[in-house]
C-alpha cells in the first residue's frame, strides 16, 4: 500500500477490517475467562524496557488480537514513519520539520543529520553551556545584580516551556538542592506571578525566560511584568537585566529585543517541538535545581527506551505496544478517554504534562493528506494520583457507563529522601496500587456479593462487573532514568498512534485561532472598541464584563 492510499483509506485496509471482525468475533470477552483460559498469562503477558516492568496482562487482548494489531502497525507503516524520524527527514510536513527530540538525549559520538548537518555536536554544546550555567547557579559563583547569591528560580513559560521543566521539577524534587526555591509562572492571569515572587528578594531571584517563538503573549506579558518587578525592587535600571534574565529560545533576536544578552540565551532548534523539548535548554531551570549530573542520567533514559523503540522486534515493541491498546480501545471499543494514574505523589503533574503531549499530537481531524479522518484519533487523557483518585472519580471507572482504559504507574521504593517515619506508608500506598487494577479487571460477581449476605435488594448495587482494562508500569524507584525512560515511552506510544491514524503529530494548528482572536477581542474590553464580525453572544458577554468592570 502506497502513503496516498493509506491517507484515504485505512478503515478499508484488510487489517483494519480483520480487527474490525475480530472485535465483532471476541464479542464481550471476559478478563476472568481469559485469565482462567491461560494459567500462564498473569506472569507471562509482560515487558521490559529498561527499568521498567510493563504488565499487559489485564487488556481485553487475546495473541490474536495483538497479531492484528501489529499487523495493522505494519501496514500503516509506523516502522518506516519511526526510522525516518530518527534519521532526521521532515515528517512534519505541514510545518516542514524534521522531528528530532531524539537528538537532544543521543550521546555525544551519535550522527544525525539535519539538512546534511549532524546536529549532535551542537545539542551537546548547548547542554555544556547549560551545565557551566547551572552549577554557576549552585555554586553561588553566579550572583545576582548586588552581588547577592541566587537562592530562587522563577521559569516563565507557556505549555511545553512550561508542563515538562515544571513536572520533572516535581517528580525529582527529591534529587534537587532543597535551598534553591524554584517556581513555575505559566498564566496570563497576574495572579500566577504574583504568588511566584511575592514573597522573594528580587536580588536573589532569577529568571529563566523560556519560549521556543519569543513571541507568545503569556510569556513576553509575564516576562515584561517580572522585569518591571525586578528593576522596581531593586531600584535599578535595565543593566540589571543581564544577572536577573536568561532565555530559552530559537530566537535570538527577539531574546535580544527584550532586552536579554544573548550571551544568556540557551539556543534549541526547529526540529524540536515544543511538548517535546524539556530535556533540550527549556530543562535549563530542571538542571539548577536538580544538577547537570542528574539531568544527564535523565536523558540517559530517555535514549534508552528511544534505542529500545528503534531496535525492539514489535513483540517485545513497548511504545508499540501501548500504541496499539489504545488504537484498539478508541477505535474497536469506542473508549473516548485514557487515564493515567501514578501511584506516586511525586508525578502529580505527570498526567496534566501528558495531556499536552498527547493530546496537542493527536487531537487531529485532518489527515496528512489534508483529507478528513474518518476514524478517532487521539482520545482526552486525564488523571491524577491514583490514590486521591480512588476517592473522587473511581466510582465511574469501576461502576459508570463509559469504558475508560487505564495505565497505573508504580515503584517499590518510596523516594531515598522520605523521613523514616513515612517510609512504612509505602507499603499500603502500593496495596491500593495493586488492589485497584485486580478490582477492575476482575470485579465481583453477584454471587461473591450474595455470599457476604449482602440483601438481594443491594446485590446489583455492589456488584463489580470487573472487565477494566489496565496496564501497570512498575519500577523500583523513581530516578531522573526513570522518568527519562517515562517520557520517552509516552512520546513514542503517541508516534505510534499519530502514525496509524496517518496524521501529523507534530503541528498544532488548532491552538492558533483562539490566540488571533484573543488579541482582537482585547481593544474591545479595553477601550470598548467594535470588532468587526464579533458575534452577538460575545459581544454580549464582553458588554457584561465592561459594566462589571464599571468601565
Ligand atoms: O499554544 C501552543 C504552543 O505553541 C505549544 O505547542 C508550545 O509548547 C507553547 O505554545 C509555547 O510556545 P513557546 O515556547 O514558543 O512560547
Amino acid at each position: 500500500m502506497n502513503a496516498s492510499d493509506k491517507q484515504t483509506a485505512l478503515t478499508q485496509t484488510p487489517e483494519w477490517q480483520a480487527l474490525a471482525k475480530h472485535r465483532e468475533q471476541l464479542g464481550a470477552v471476559q478478563l476472568r475467562e481469559l485469565f482462567e483460559a491461560d494459567p500462564a498469562r498473569g506472569s507471562g503477558w509482560a515487558l521490559r524496557v529498561g527499568d521498567l516492568h510493563v504488565d499487559y496482562s489485564k487488556h481485553l487482548v487475546t495473541d490474536e488480537t495483538l497479531r492484528l494489531l501489529r499487523e495493522l502497525a505494519v501496514a500503516t507503516d509506523v516502522f518506516g514513519l519511526r526510522d525516518a524520524m530518527f534519521r532526521g527527514e521532515k515528517i512534519n510536513t505541514t510545518e516542514d520539520r524534521a522531528v528530532l527530540h531524539t537528538a537532544l538525549r543521543a550521546p555525544r559520538d551519535a550522527v544525525i543529520e539535519v539538512d546534511g548537518e549532524n546536529v549532535v555536536p551542537g545539542v551537546h554544546a548547548v547542554l555544556d553551556k547549560m551545565a557551566a550555567f547551572a552549577d554557576r547557579v549552585r555554586s553561588g559563583e553566579w550572583t545576582g545584580h548586588t552581588g547577592k547569591r541566587i537562592r530562587n528560580v522563577v521559569n516563565i513559560g507557556i505549555g511545553g516551556s512550561d508542563l515538562g521543566p515544571a513536572m520533572a521539577y516535581e517528580v525529582l524534587r527529591s534529587f534537587a538542592d532543597r535551598e534553591l526555591t524554584v517556581r513555575f509562572v505559566s498564566n496570563v492571569d497576574g495572579a500566577d506571578l504574583h504568588e511566584a515572587v511575592r514573597d522573594l528578594d528580587p536580588a536573589e531571584t532569577l529568571f529563566v525566560i523560556a519560549s521556543k517563538t519569543f513571541t507568545t503573549i503569556e510569556t513576553i506579558t509575564n516576562a515584561t511584568s517580572a522585569r518591571d518587578w525586578l528593576l522596581t525592587g531593586l531600584r535599578a535600571s535595565q543593566e540589571a537585566v543581564a544577572k536577573h534574565f536568561v532565555a530559552l529560545s530559537t530566537n535570538a533576536e527577539k531574546v535580544s529585543e527584550f532586552g536579554i544578552d544573548t550571551a544568556n540565551m540557551f539556543e534549541f532548534w526547529d526540529w524540536v517541538g515544543g511538548r517535546y523539548s524539556y530535556d533540550s535548554a527549556i530543562g535549563l531551570s530542571l538542571m539548577i535545581a536538580i544538577g547537570p549530573a542528574a539531568f544527564r542520567e535523565m536523558l540517559d533514559g530517555f535514549h534508552l527506551v528511544d534505542e529500545h523503540f528503534r531496535t525492539a522486534p514489535a513483540e517485545s515493541n513497548v511504545p508499540l505496544l501501548m500504541g496499539l491498546l489504545g488504537i484498539w480501545y478508541g477505535n474497536f471499543h469506542d473508549a473516548q478517554s485514557h487515564a493515567v494514574l501514578p501511584y506516586s505523589h511525586y508525578l502529580s503533574k505527570f498526567t496534566a504534562y501528558l495531556q499536552q503531549l498527547d493530546m496537542e499530537s493527536n487531537g487531529k481531524y485532518v489527515q496528512r493528506s489534508g483529507e478528513e479522518v474518518r476514524w478517532q484519533t487521539g482520545p482526552v487523557v486525564w488523571g491524577t494520583p491514583g490514590t486521591n483518585g480512588q476517592h473522587a472519580y473511581y466510582q465511574l471507572i469501576h461502576q459508570g457507563t463509559k469504558l475508560i482504559p487505564a495505565d497505573f504507574i508504580g515503584f517499590a521504593e518510596p523516594v531515598a529522601d522520605l523521613l523514616p517515619g513515612l517510609v512504612g506508608q509505602h507499603d499500603l500506598l502500593m496495596a491500593n496500587f495493586f488492589a485497584q487494577t485486580q478490582a477492575l479487571a476482575f470485579g465481583k460477581t453477584p454471587d461473591e456479593v450474595r455470599a457476604e449476605g449482602v440483601p438481594e435488594e443491594l446485590v446489583p448495587h455492589k456488584t463489580f462487573k470487573g472487565n477494566h482494562p489496565t496496564t501497570t508500569i512498575l519500577s523500583k524507584d523513581l530516578t531522573p532514568s526513570v522518568l527519562g525512560q517515562l517520557v520517552a515511552l509516552y512520546e513514542h506510544k503517541v508516534f505510534v498512534q499519530g502514525a496509524v491514524w496517518n496524521i501529523d503529530s507534530f503541528d498544532q494548528w488548532g491552538v492558533e485561532l483562539g490566540k488571533v482572536l484573543a488579541k482582537r477581542v482585547e481593544p474591545a474590553l479595553t477601550e470598548g472598541a467594535e470588532v468587526p464580525g464579533l458575534d452577538t453572544s460575545t459581544q454580549a458577554l464582553v458588554a457584561k464584563y465592561r459594566e462589571l468592570r464599571g468601565r
